[in-house]
């Protein structure tokens, strides 16, 4: 049986977290080449918070690469984690409509519903009641380092620090083994909520599962997309209005676009160290088109920030266009929309059931 570790092994682990991001990023690779060999190893489950529509920054950052493991065959759960919601605010405004244009986003970039599981953690009571044996399983100082709440209880637009935002990462680790997912594409900022989830899937098997693991011990794979800046130099973020969003028109992209922080250098260059936002607007049009930022910038050379703009813009609607032809022709039936979700509410239920069933009785409380 193992107990929760002590504050000092904690002191330990977080020194070691440092090299934690390098470790997660050569792994990576090698689970790479894994998923290309026999995808059929693999479940993924991954999502997004519904709180607006998704830009460019969660498209080429994950979105991109959720859809292309799909399509070479790994089964896929995408959670639309509306509890997670309230991790930062008093109040969950908008919900219906956010979620309803996540699942859009999602159709519009291509997840199948076929071959994904699209639901949201509300509709999944099985889930959610995997959290209290995983509280029991981590301690109150594992909790309160995760630098990625610590981070996020600094912008909180919370009037005070509620218990879910200090649990969620405990909640998110039900999120993930409630299907059994051994695999989460993710960005940096979810390495800390992975290693809990590892840890939470260690020690229940260690106290409860006797022989038989219940659960695996899910690997991040991390994405290797580039940071992309929003217009104004900073973080693209939904609250800031920096982001392209995928469901924006071509006038408003262009109007964004054109608004774009850059410097005063004439001579457009890659150069993300020394001149950020015109390299962040260089890797736009690189991503887009599928060429290298070099290439980008010696195309447009002495042109200036104007024929910069010129060419990001033409790139970011030339890629957008058929996503959001697709995502306007979704949004005409909201029927269908529902149905996609009602679905895959219900397979979700009958996994979180079938996981449940076996935690419980890996606890011995299946009276
Ligand atoms: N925390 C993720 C985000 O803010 C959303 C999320 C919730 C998630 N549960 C998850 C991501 C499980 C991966 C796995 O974007």
């Amino acid at each position: 049986m193992t107990t929760i570790p002590d504050i000092a092994t904690l002191a330990g682990e977080a020194a070691a977290e440092t090299s934690g991001t390098a470790t997660a990023r050569a792994r990576s690779a090698v689970l790479e080449t894994l998923i290309q060999r026999d995808p059929g190893r693999f479940r993924i489950l991954t999502g997004d918070r519904p709180t607006g529509r998704l830009h460019l920054g969660h498209y080429f950052g994950t979105l991109h690469n959720r859809v292309r493991l799909q399509n070479l065959g790994v089964e896929t759960f995408v959670i639309i984690a509306d509890y997670q919601v309230l991790t930062d605010r008093d109040a969950a405004e908008n919900l219906p409509e956010y979620v309803e244009d996540l699942v859009l986003d999602y159709l519009a970039i291509g997840v199948d519903p076929a071959r994904s599981t699209i639901f949201a953690h509300s509709a999944v009571p099985a889930l959610n009641q995997l959290l209290l044996p995983f509280l029991s399983l981590v301690s109150v100082a594992e909790l309160s380092r995760n630098p990625t709440v610590k981070d996020e209880i600094a912008h909180s637009r919370q009037s005070s620090v509620s218990g879910l935002m200090f649990t969620y990462p405990a909640h998110q680790a039900a999120d993930i083994l409630f299907c059994k997912a051994n695999l989460v594409p993710a960005g940096q900022d979810q390495l800390p909520h992975l290693e809990l989830t590892r840890t939470v899937a260690r020690r229940f098997n260690d106290r409860y599962g006797g022989a038989t693991p219940v659960f695996p011990e899910p690997e991040v794979l991390l994405s290797n997309a580039p940071l992309l800046l929003g217009t104004d130099g900073v973080k693209m973020s939904k609250s800031r209005g920096n982001a392209v969003t995928l469901a924006a028109d071509a006038d408003e992209t262009a109007r964004l676009i054109r608004g774009a922080k850059t410097d005063s250098e004439r001579h457009i260059t890659y150069d993300p160290a020394n001149r950020p936002e015109v390299s962040s607007l260089v890797l736009l049009a690189a991503l887009c088109q599928g060429r290298t930022a070099q290439e980008v910038a010696a195309g447009i050379g002495s042109g200036g920030a104007a024929a910069l703009k010129r060419t990001v813009t033409e790139a970011v609607n030339d890629h957008l266009a058929p996503i959001r032809a697709r995502r306007a022709e979704y949004g005409r039936d909201r029927t269908y929309l529902r149905q996609i979700l009602r679905d895959g509410n219900e397979r979700a239920n009958a996994v979180a059931d079938a996981t449940l069933t076996q935690v419980r009785s890996a606890m011995n409380s299946n009276y």
